[in-house]
C-alpha cells in the first residue's frame, strides 16, 4: 500500500544548507522538497513543522545491541535500543557483528537473527578477533554479498579480541583491496594488561581502577600506531570512540599532512569527565566504566573544540548496555565491570545542547556531524543523510525552543541506570520519520518490532580517491635507478 506525507512549514536543513520548504514523501522516498506544496490527496498525512526544523534522522555509526561480551549480553536488543534511539531522533545505526566460532558468515547469520526484531533502518560494521586465510576469504563475502564495508580491529582486550600489529597489518591490506574501511580501538592492549595488574598490585579493585589502569597516553600511543601503520598500507583509517587529547592530537597532525584519517569522538566522551565519578557507591561508579575510559576534565572540551574545527568529523555513541546486577560483577575487581555506556537515544539532544545551543557549530554542522558524514563515509549518501529528492524519507521534526530532561525513569532503554541522569537542555525532537512513515510521536511508539531495514553499504567511499595514484607514484619512485643499491 502506498503511504504519503507532507511536512509543512518548517525549515528544512542539510548539511549544506538551510531553507524553509516543505517536504513531500511518497512510498518511504522524498519526492519533493520546495515551498507551497498543496496537499491533494486525501490519504496523505499532514504534519506542521511552522518554527521547527525538518532534518536527516540521526545515523549512530557506533552500537553494540544483543552484543555477548565480558560474560554476559548488553541488556538493549536490537527492538529496545532502536525504540530508545527513535524517541532520540536517530533513525539508523550501524552495529559491530562478533563473529560467531571464528567465522563472520556465521557472526553474520547470528545478528542478522538477532535484527529481526528491528523497528528501524541498520547496518554493520564487522569485527576482526583473529586472523587466517578463512578470515581473510570471509572478509570478502562480507564485502561482495553482505553489505558489510568497514572492519574493526581490536589493539585492546587482551585474551579476547586484542590482536598483534603483525595481524593489524595484514587486516589493513585486506580492508584496503576490497575497498573496505579499517577501523580501530586504539589501545595498547598489552600496556593496558600490565596498567590492570598494578592497580591490583595497589589495592585499587574498585571502578576508579579502570580509568587509572588505562591512562590517555595508552590511547595516544595506539591511535599513533594505528595511523602510521595505514600510511604504511596507504589506506584510510576510521578510529573509533576516540577520548582523549592524546588520541585527537595524533589524528589531528595525520590529516593536516594529508592522510585519510576519520575520527569519531562518542557523547560520553564529549560531555562527561571524571571529576566526582569513582567517589560514590560502587554501582553509580560502575555505570560509568567504558573503554577507553571517561577522562579527567579538559578532554571532554577539547573533543568538542576539534569538533567543532572538523579535526574530528562526526559523532557515535558506543551504546552498549548493561544493568546494575551486570556492573556488579566487578564489584570486588574492576576488571569484571561490563565495559560500556547508554547514549543511542541522548545523543542528538546532547549534541545539540553541547555544540549548537553553545554557539560552538552551525545548525547546518549538527546535520553534518550526527547524519551527512556518517553517510558518507559509510557510502550510503544521499540515500541516506540528507533531505533531498530521491533520498529515503528518515527525517525529523526538530523544536529548538523545547527542551528535553535525561532520566533513568523516563528513557526508553532497558537499562537501569543512566549516565546523563538529570541532564537537561534546550530542543526536542517531535517527529521521528522512518521510511515514510511516523515512527515516533507525542512519546509513543508507532512502529513494531519486525519493521526495520537492513540498509547494505557498497565498498569504497571517497576516501579511497587517488589511493591508486598515490601507490602508483610510490612503485614508480622505486623504479628511479638513484634509490637503488646494486651488489657490485
Ligand atoms: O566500553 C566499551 N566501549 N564497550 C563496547 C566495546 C567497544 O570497545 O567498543
Ligand atoms: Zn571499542
Ligand atoms: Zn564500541
Ligand atoms: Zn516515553
Amino acid at each position: 500500500s502506498s503511504s504519503k506525507l507532507l511536512i509543512k512549514g518548517g525549515t528544512v536543513l542539510n548539511a549544506h544548507n538551510q531553507e524553509v520548504a516543505d517536504v513531500y514523501v511518497e512510498d518511504g522516498i522524498i519526492v519533493a522538497v520546495r515551498p507551497n506544496i498543496k496537499q491533494v490527496d486525501e490519504d496523505v498525512t499532514l504534519l506542521d513543522a511552522t518554527g521547527k526544523y525538518v532534518m536527516p534522522g540521526g545515523i549512530d555509526p557506533h552500537t553494540h545491541l544483543a552484543m555477548e561480551f565480558m560474560g554476559t549480553e548488553t541488556i538493549d536488543d536490537f527492538f529496545s535500543g532502536q525504540a530508545a534511539a527513535l524517541a532520540g531522533g536517530t533513525t539508523m545505526h550501524i552495529d559491530f557483528v562478533i563473529p560467531v566460532g571464528g567465522s563472520l558468515v556465521a557472526g553474520f547469520e547470528a545478528y542478522k537473527k538477532k535484527a529481526k526484531k528491528s523497528c528501524m533502518n541498520y547496518g554493520f560494521h564487522m569485527a576482526i578477533t583473529k586472523w587466517d586465510e578463512s578470515v581473510s576469504r570471509e572478509m570478502e563475502i562480507m564485502v561482495k554479498e553482505k553489505g558489510i564495508n568497514s572492519f574493526k580491529f581490536f589493539m585492546a582486550y587482551k585474551g579476547s579480541l586484542m590482536i598483534s600489529d603483525e595481524l593489524l597489518l595484514q587486516g589493513f591490506k585486506r580492508c584496503k583491496s576490497l575497498g573496505a574501511l579499517a577501523m580501530v580501538h586504539a589501545e595498547n592492549g598489552d600496556a593496558v594488561f600490565e596498567g590492570q595488574n598494578r592497580m591490583i598490585d595497589l589495592g585499587i579493585t574498585g571502578p576508579e581502577g579502570h580509568a587509572l589502569s588505562r591512562p590517555p597516553v595508552l590511547e595516544g600511543e595506539a591511535t599513533a600506531r594505528a595511523i602510521r601503520l595505514a600510511k604504511f598500507v596507504n589506506t584510510p583509517l576510521y578510529v573509533v570512540h576516540v577520548m582523549s587529547i592524546d588520541a585527537m592530537e595524533e589524528i589531528s597532525k595525520a590529516r593536516k599532512s594529508g592522510q585519510k584519517v576519520v575520527g569519531e569522538p562518542v557523547v560520553s566522551g564529549l560531555v562527561l569527565n571524571d571529576s566526582g565519578l569513582w567517589n560514590p557507591d560502587f554501582i553509580t561508579a560502575a555505570k560509568y566504566v567504558m573503554s577507553p575510559p571517561i577522562r579527567e576534565a579538559g578532554h571532554d572540551k577539547a573533543l568538542q573544540a576539534a569538533l567543532s574545527t572538523g579535526v574530528l568529523q562526526l559523532v557515535g555513541t558506543d551504546h552498549c548496555t548493561f544493568n546494575s546486577t551486570q556492573k556488579a560483577f566487578g564489584i570486588d575487581d574492576f576488571r569484571k565491570i561490563p565495559n560500556g555506556v547508554n547514549g543511542i537515544e541522548e545523543r542528538m539532544h546532547l549534541v545539540w545542547d553541547t555544540m549548537v545551543e553553545s554557539g560552538q557549530i552551525s545548525v547546518t554542522d549538527f546535520v553534518r556531524i550526527t547524519s551527512t558524514e556518517c553517510a558518507r563515509i559509510f557510502n550510503i549518501y544521499p540515500r541516506k543523510g540528507a533531505i533531498l529528492v530521491g533520498s529515503d524519507a528518515d527525517i525529523i521534526i526538530f523544536n529548538p525552543n523545547s527542551s528535553f530532561e535525561i532520566s533513568a525513569r523516563t528513557h526508553h532503554s532497558r537499562t537501569d541506570t543512566n549516565v546523563y541522569d538529570g541532564r537537561k537542555g534546550k530542543g526536542k525532537v517531535e517527529v521521528t520519520i522512518v521510511g515514510g512513515r511516523v515512527a515516533w510521536q507525542d512519546d509513543e511508539l508507532k512502529v513494531a518490532p519486525g519493521s526495520g531495514k537492513y540498509i547494505e553499504m557498497p565498498p569504497f567511499n571517497y576516501l579511497f580517491d587517488g589511493i591508486d595514484k598515490a601507490d602508483a607514484k610510490y612503485l614508480s619512485s622505486l623504479q628511479a635507478p638513484v634509490k637503488r643499491f646494486s651488489a657490485s
